[in-house]
């Protein structure tokens, strides 16, 4: 099944979305359209997708989407543009990425009742890894929306006031993980591996690691029980870890990212 899919705003998110639902095939590059007003977007969007891609909103494939995503920024005219859909036959499920702009604005805009979804766009796309946080709105359809919302990750359905901490704590949540992996492989090299022995051992034990406690299903506790030996080597690492900064440092990060996202939404 293939859904008729019509973007506005063609930037790197909305790239990012719609090539990883090419390579699903969720959606087709003749059955998706978007619209950027750079020219240069536009041509760029059409040679590497194949998709319809152009500078000025075409009404009729606007009106006969089945799902519209609004990807523009929260600098750009979304206020116009989401009038424009709402003036339009449309009987669309409107998934906005706008970051700050939350479902009642959004309705207020569009001067109609349209259905529309807030979400938090998962960044590893790419991967065929990561959450995307969404918000349902009034008259927005859950079973309608996550055909398109799976095909570039998985989706969690949320309370739009969890919105900024989804935003702080899962979609910045590879930053977190590129840190400590730094962190690992530096410390690999300080005591005597090589740069490309350090990076591969780390890569290799970020990717168990996470295996591990998706095939087992245990807390993270009860796997460094078994790992830490009495006297052994483990628990004397884990001693030197639990007496650093190393959690309060992770958990300040997340905090202040999700409190940054919350003050960004009030400026815009
Ligand atoms: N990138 C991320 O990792 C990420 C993650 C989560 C959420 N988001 C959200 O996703 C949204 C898009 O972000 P982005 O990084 O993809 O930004 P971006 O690359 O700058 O994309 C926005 C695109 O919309 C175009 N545009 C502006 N006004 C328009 C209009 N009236 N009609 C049609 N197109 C218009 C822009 O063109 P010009 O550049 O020519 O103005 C630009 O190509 C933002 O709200 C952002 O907060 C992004």
């Amino acid at each position: 099944m293939t859904i008729k899919v019509y973007a506005i705003g063609g930037g790197q998110m909305v790239e990012a979305i719609l090539r990883a639902a090419l390579r699903n095939k969720v959606i087709e590059p003749s059955a998706t359209t978007v619209t950027d007003i750079s020219e240069q977007r536009v041509s760029f969007l059409h040679e590497n997708y194949g998709i319809d891609a152009q500078t000025i909103i075409d009404e009729k494939k606007l009106s006969a989407a089945e799902i519209i995503l609004l990807g523009v920024r929260p600098q750009d005219d979304w206020k116009a543009l989401t009038a424009q859909i709402g003036a339009t036959e449309t009987a669309a499920q409107v998934i906005s990425i706008i970051a700050g702009v939350t479902l009642a604005q959004l309705q207020a805009a569009s001067n109609k009742k349209l259905a529309f979804t807030r979400i938090i766009p998962n960044t590893l796309t790419d991967t065929g890894y990561g959450y995307s946080g969404a918000a349902l709105g009034e008259g927005a359809e859950r079973e309608l929306v996550t055909p398109f919302l799976e095909s570039f990750g998985k989706v969690d359905f949320i309370p739009e006031e969890q919105i900024d901490i989804y935003t702080g704590y899962a979609v910045c949540g590879p930053n977190y993980v590129y840190n400590f992996y730094i962190a690992l492989t530096n410390a690999g090299v300080l005591s005597g591996l090589s740069r490309k022995q350090a990076n591969a051992i780390a890569l290799e034990n970020l990717k168990g690691a996470a295996k591990f406690l998706e095939m087992t299903g245990k807390h993270a506790y009860e796997l460094l029980d078994v790992n830490n030996s009495a006297g052994g080597v483990g628990i004397t690492a884990q001693h030197e870890i639990d007496a650093s900064d190393f959690a309060a440092g992770v958990q300040n990060a997340v905090l202040a990212a999700v409190k940054r996202t919350t003050q960004l939404g009030k400026k815009g």
